[in-house]
Parts: structure tokens; sequence; C-alpha cells
């Protein structure tokens, strides 16, 4: 199975996540790449879009901006081709403690978007950088996304 974790991160949150994320995919003997998206300063235009094409299983993450998801995944995930009964988890990350910050919002949407490619979310998760045992919470996010 070839398993794609693609990534927006702007100050390396989302992307330490994955890392962790890609670690423990290894750790079950599954090869996986993780690939970044990136986008001008301003981010109204990407600059790199990875493919999903050589991916069986999908993960995708991003920061919570302005309470929703950040505008340059949005703009990767209205631009990706179908992706019929590809597993796909998703992971967000944002400053404050609580969902209605952003989090929940941010990953309704990255539902929404990845729905209308057919893709099957298998698990939906949010990390809170605040918290007091972001360590903690990064495992046990970690972990259900691999469930
Ligand atoms: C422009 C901008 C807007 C942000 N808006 C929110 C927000 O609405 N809610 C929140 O909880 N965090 C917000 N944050 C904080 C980020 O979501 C948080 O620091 C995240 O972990 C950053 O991920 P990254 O290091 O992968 O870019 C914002 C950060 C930036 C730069």
């Amino acid at each position: 199975m070839k398993i794609g974790i693609i990534v927006y991160s702007e100050t390396g949150n989302t992307k330490g996540v994955a890392k962790i994320l890609k670690q423990k995919i290894e750790a079950y003997g599954h090869k996986v790449r993780m690939e970044y998206i990136r986008a001008d300063t301003k981010r109204r235009h990407l600059e790199i879009a990875p493919s999903t094409d050589p991916y069986d299983r999908l993960f995708f993450a991003a920061p919570v901006h302005a309470f929703t998801l950040a505008h340059p995944m949005k703009l990767y995930l209205r631009d990706l081709p179908d992706l019929p009964e590809v597993p796909v988890g998703i992971f967000v990350t944002q400053q404050f403690r609580h969902k209605i910050f952003g989090g929940a919002q941010a990953l309704r949407k990255m539902k929404r978007m990845l729905k209308k490619r057919d893709a099957i979310i298998t698990a939906s998760e949010i990390v809170h950088w605040k918290h007091p045992a972001r360590n903690r919470q990064i495992d046990e996010v970690t972990d259900k996304l691999l469930k």
C-alpha cells in the first residue's frame, strides 16, 4: 500500500504532527511519503500542489486560519482529482484550546470538499497547540488517525 501524507504548514506545527504520524505508520512496516503544499506569501496561489496519484491511502493536514481551514489547503482540495473509495484521514492544528475557534469548522470544510471527490473519511482530528498536555494529545490524535 502506498501511503501519502500531504501537509500545508507555515510555522511547523502541523508538519511536526505529520512527522509523528509518519513514524508510527513506518513502525507498522508501511512505506509512507510526506509531501508539502506550498503557497505564495499572501496565500492566494499555490506554488506546489503534490499529486495524489501515487497513493492508495492518504492523509491531509493543515492549520486553522481565521477560524477556518487555511486558504492554501482549500485551494488544494478544490482542485483535487476524484479519489473514489480512497481512505483519507484528516487533521488540523490550531492555537486555541477549543474546537469552536476554527478547528471544527476547518474539519467540516475538509470533509465537504473531500466527499465531493468520493473519498472515504476514516478519521478527523484536531491538535490544540495550547493544550497543556499537547504531547499526549498528539499521541492520541495520531493513534486515532491510524485506526
Ligand atoms: C494567519 C493565522 C490565523 C490563525 N487563526 C487561528 C484561528 O482562527 N484559530 C486558532 O485556534 N488558531 C489560529 N492560528 C494559529 C494556528 O492555527 C496554529 O498556530 C497552527 O498550529 C499553525 O500551524 P503551522 O505551524 O503548521 O502553520 C492562526 C495562525 C495564523 C498564522
